[in-house]
């Protein structure tokens, strides 16, 4: 029997170290399921954070003593984040201010490639953030979009229609590993073969995917990855992984006297120092998930192990009551056979409620939770419910437990009654 099916896993320890997860509202425990929005910070990420201005602030490059140690912290973040997504060498890793102005930065630097009659491919799965940069890149340089579509039922991409849309003139497939809205998981392996094939480069949009399962950059063979470390219990940075040959041989959009080296070309401006303290401090807190292993990478791999383990035993408590709630609909992956390809994050609608309404019913009661479309505008006007309000969605992460599960499963219910 392997470690993962004999591991059980208790968040209590872990929720421990969450400082907010701590509040009360009227004297009853505030229930975070806002995970996809953007998730808490344990304590070790406030207190790396706090570390790098109480040790003194500077830029980087200086010489002397608060300018070497910004030079230790970004390198500490940039070999974190290498670890993290198993990235070649830190080099391959670009720091920018979010996942969406690092995906505009890398668009530009991608259209100046590009020639009329060209094409990309673009997914309706996708947040808007890994479809409008690629759309104006397009417009800017007379290229072809094509749309990879999803189906409906059970929001899973319509892998089938891919070869259709790729040919010799592809230049870019971007998509995500999983989707912010109604929580697919993409399967990255034929996609990238594919792509490749015809010599196109793939651009993963990872930001909602991390903080649930493995990143491998090298085993995927994508080309560009793009994360946001507030997604994972870190601060708000983007962290973006390119190939070492792409980011060197790309031309970036940057200041004259600036490195022409990766990855320093692409970071245009003065990073967010403190929060690049934070970054590292948040993949170790991921690692500390895959205790007792030693190594870095393999205690990120436990981690994630483990996560995936115990969020999918969460998706399968939730769809299981969700469909005991009359007139509750649920979108995406629900049969339960399946539920290692989705996340933990559910998108709803409740009858008798806008999801507008029903937000403000559950954060009433200290459950928060977000509706609207959560810029996966493509996702809202393919299910057609983007003019009605889109959907309620309810994400849980690792630090959620089943008692909190009951506990807005309940309150579903009680309103459903009404
Ligand atoms: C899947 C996905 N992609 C991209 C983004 C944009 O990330 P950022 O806020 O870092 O620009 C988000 C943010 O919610 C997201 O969920």
């Amino acid at each position: 029997m392997s470690l993962t099916t004999q591991f059980f896993f208790n968040p209590y320890p872990f929720r421990e170290q969450f400082p907010a997860l701590h509040q009360k509202i009227d004297g009853r425990p505030v229930l975070f399921l806002d995970g996809p929005g953007g998730t808490q910070v344990p304590e070790r990420v406030i207190k790396a954070m706090n570390g790098y201005w109480l040790k003194g602030s500077s830029n980087q490059g200086g010489p002397f003593l608060t300018s070497q140690q910004t030079d230790e912290t970004v390198a500490a973040a940039r070999q974190a984040i290498q670890t993290l997504y198993n990235a070649r060498s830190p080099e391959e890793i670009v720091f920018g201010q979010n996942m969406t102005s690092l995906t505009f930065a890398l668009s530009r630097a991608l259209a100046r490639t590009w020639q009329p009659g060209d094409e990309i491919i673009v997914t309706r799965l996708d947040h808007d953030a890994n479809i409008s940069p690629w759309l104006m890149a397009a417009e800017d340089s007379g290229v072809t979009v094509r749309w990879l579509d999803f189906r409906p039922e059970d929001c899973t991409l319509r892998l089938d229609q891919l070869p259709d849309l790729l040919n010799e003139r592809t230049r870019l497939v971007a998509f995500t590993l999983a989707s912010n809205a109604v929580g697919t998981i993409t399967d990255v392996a034929p996609i990238v073969r594919l792509a490749h094939q015809v010599g196109a480069l793939v651009y993963l949009d990872a930001v909602h995917y991390t903080p649930h399962g493995l990143v491998d950059v090298q085993a995927w063979d994508c080309d560009f990855l793009v994360s946001s470390v507030y997604k994972y219990f870190g601060p708000h940075t983007g962290a973006l992984y390119g190939k070492y040959e792409h980011l060197d041989r790309l031309t970036a959009y940057k200041v004259r006297p600036s490195s022409n080296q990766p990855p320093g070309k692409w970071e245009t401006g003065t990073q967010s120092f403190e929060s690049l303290a934070g970054v590292a401090a948040a993949v170790d807190y991921l690692g500390s998930l895959g205790k007792p292993e030693k190594n870095p990478r393999q205690r990120i791999i436990r981690a994630m192990e483990r996560i995936k383990q115990y969020e999918t035993e969460i998706s399968e408590r939730f769809i299981k009551g969700a469909a005991s709630i009359p007139g509750l609909r649920l979108y995406g992956i629900t049969d339960i056979e399946c539920l290692e390809q989705r996340t933990p994050t559910f998108a709803l609608t409740l009858e008798g409620y806008t999801p507008a309404e029903l937000a403000v019913r559950l954060g009433e009661q200290g459950i928060f939770v977000w509706d609207g479309h959560y810029y996966a505008i493509a996702v809202m006007e393919r299910l057609g419910v983007l003019e009605q309000g889109g959907l309620l969605r309810i994400g849980f992460v690792h630090y959620n437990t089943m008692d909190e599960v009951d506990r807005v499963l309940t309150a579903l219910y009680t309103l459903a009654q009404k």
